[in-house]
């Protein structure tokens, strides 16, 4: 089956929404999702997105902050024009029916890790859900969108399925669209396109312990990566310090903005820890606070470290933190007087595929925003509440660049259907269960937090022998979205390793215990 459309999208989270009614305006547009349409990283964000709206703030203020958790890698000219075009943003969401929370008359503007000043606009504590719901439902009321839920996206169409090898990066590779699995139908579509968008979001599943859902397997990153386009800065793992420590937690998001209001981290023997390791106690950038938390498990044996928002008034606990008030509720703790087990988690991919400010990767025809991307924001490190800030700027910019004739490509109809011949259903789907567990506890326990050269070489070695059973079981078997997404994982895992490894020192979230210090010499992007 084929589908031709000017505009094809892959992921409906902020990125993908926002592009899509920018483009929607210039010509037909298919979004495809892989799951429900709402499920994506933007539906649980929580604390917010950072822009100055405070007359008492500025932009340069924003920029400085973001220079600085970035660690010397960001590139400057991206930071100030995605900090300059933030307010733009909120008014349009605003605009579009977003109510985020008021205080007194104005927007209230909450405090996160590595801000200066108080500029997180949010909606409570469920900011992600307000974005994403009034980006849909304006979405799914336009009549030049249409929207495939639970079609997973299995590969960019180039020149290469036209017969031509294509082995590496080079300048002439252009995107035609890509191949789809219609899951519910199961079969696989030809999408065409004039130009295509990657607005798949992150990798947190890469990872044992995450905050992200089950939907961020990195198959945006994985899928450019086959492609042959340019991929950067992809050993810039966030670990977000706080994520709730239970059984059945699932890893449950606490937001930074509870530190921003003023609660403290304690370890088990009762210590508020973080004012050994930064003056700026919990308002530290959150690499510093996760290694810091990393140090204390490590150092005493302890499996977790407690959250306490005890001395806060409980009011405006309860007034503030309703979603994550509730969810402690469900497993028995009172956030406004319990202390909260917390552990960190993997949080978000600082690198991805790389684009220019408008979203232009190095395949023409082939467009990327939101978290898949790596524009230069974030460097080194991601401030806290910067990502959807990017998914909404960059997102409209590539609009604009995406509609532009010259930087699209003609709709090919040489291009051949996707080819299943030869697979089956094979009786060892264990194999897919059993490869991811492996390597979310392979990537957890050697290429997390703290790396040495010695713990990469033994991820490498172990993923190597993951990655040859999954081609294997890939050639032979029937597409499914778990073989694929498990596939794209490997990849994933790959792009973490080589681009860690690559970078002997410390930077930003790379932290290597063989290599302790910044050198000049990695002053650069890694790309690969
Ligand atoms: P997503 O919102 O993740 O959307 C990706 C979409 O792509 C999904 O619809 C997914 O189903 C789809 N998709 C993926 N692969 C495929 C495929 N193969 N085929 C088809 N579809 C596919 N950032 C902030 O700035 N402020 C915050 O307060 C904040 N809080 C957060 C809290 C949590 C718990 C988490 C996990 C993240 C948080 N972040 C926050 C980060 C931020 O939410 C994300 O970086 C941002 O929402 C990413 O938006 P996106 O549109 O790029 O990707
Ligand atoms: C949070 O609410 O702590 C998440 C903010 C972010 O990831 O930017």
């Amino acid at each position: 089956m084929r589908e031709h459309v000017d505009y094809l999208i892959l992921g409906s989270g902020a990125a993908g929404l926002s592009i899509a009614l920018e483009l929607a305006e210039r010509g037909r547009v298919a979004i495809v999702t892989k799951s429900q349409a709402s499920e994506s990283n933007t539906n649980y964000a929580q604390g917010g997105i950072a822009a100055v709206m405070d007359a008492a703030d500025s932009f340069e203020s924003h920029v400085q902050d973001t220079l600085l958790a970035g660690a010397g890698l960001c590139r400057e000219d991206v930071v100030r024009n995605i900090v300059a075009e933030g307010p733009a943003q909120i008014h349009r969401l605003q605009d579009g029916g977003a109510r985020f929370t008021r205080k007194n008359g104005s927007l209230h503007l909450g405090r996160e890790g590595g801000h200066a000043r108080s500029r997180i606009v949010h909606a409570a504590d469920a900011t992600g859900r307000e974005v994403e719901d009034s980006l849909l439902g304006r979405v799914r009321a336009h009549d030049k969108i249409d929207v495939y839920d639970f079609h997973f996206a299995l590969e960019l169409i180039t020149q290469h399925h036209l017969g031509e090898k294509v082995t590496r990066s080079r300048d002439d590779i252009a995107c035609y669209g890509a191949y789809v699995l219609d899951e519910r139908e199961d079969r696989v579509i030809t999408f065409l396109s004039k130009a295509t968008i990657l607005a798949t979001g992150g990798a947190g599943q890469v990872y044992l312990h995450t905050t992200n859902p089950d939907i961020a397997t990195g198959d945006g990153m994985a899928m450019a990566y086959r492609a042959k386009a340019r991929v950067s800065n992809m050993e810039f793992v966030q670990f977000h310090p706080t994520a709730l420590y239970h059984p059945d937690a699932n890893r449950f998001l606490i937001s930074e903005a509870v530190r921003g209001a003023g609660a403290h981290l304690l370890n088990l023997d009762g210590h508020r820890f973080m004012p050994d390791y930064d003056a700026r106690g919990e308002l530290a950038p959150r690499d510093i606070v996760a290694r810091a938390i990393d140090d204390q498990l490590k150092r005493l044996g302890h499996t977790h470290v407690l959250l306490s928002l005890a001395h806060l008034e409980r009011d405006e606990v309860l007034e503030h933190f309703p979603t994550i008030a509730a969810t402690c509720e469900q497993f028995g703790l009172d956030v406004a007087s319990d202390s909260i087990p917390v552990v960190p988690a993997a949080h978000y991919m600082c690198g991805g595929v790389q684009t220019d400010v408008n979203g232009q990767t190095s395949i023409r025809g082939l467009f990327a925003c939101g978290e898949v991307a790596c524009t230069g924001l974030h460097g080194a490190n991601r401030l806290a509440s910067n990502s959807l800030l990017e998914a909404l700027v960059v997102s409209v910019r590539a609009a604009r660049a995406a509609s532009h004739r010259e930087n699209q490509v003609e709709l090919n109809h040489q291009v051949p259907g996707w080819d299943s011949e030869g697979t089956s259903l094979p009786d060892e789907w264990v194999l897919v269960s059993h490869n991811r567990d492996e390597l979310q506890r392979i990537m957890w326990d050697y290429v997390g937090i703290v790396r040495s050269t010695h713990r990469l070489e033994r991820a490498r070695r172990r993923t190597r022998v993951l990655y040859e059973e999954t081609e294997d079981f890939f050639r032979k078997a029937k597409l499914t979205r778990s073989l694929c997404e498990l596939r794209n994982m490997i990849a994933i895992a790959y792009l973490i390793i080589e681009s860690a490894s690559r970078r002997q020192e410390s930077r930003g979230l790379h932290h290597m215990t063989d290599f302790p210090g910044s050198q000049d010499a990695f002053l650069h992007d890694t790309i690969i």
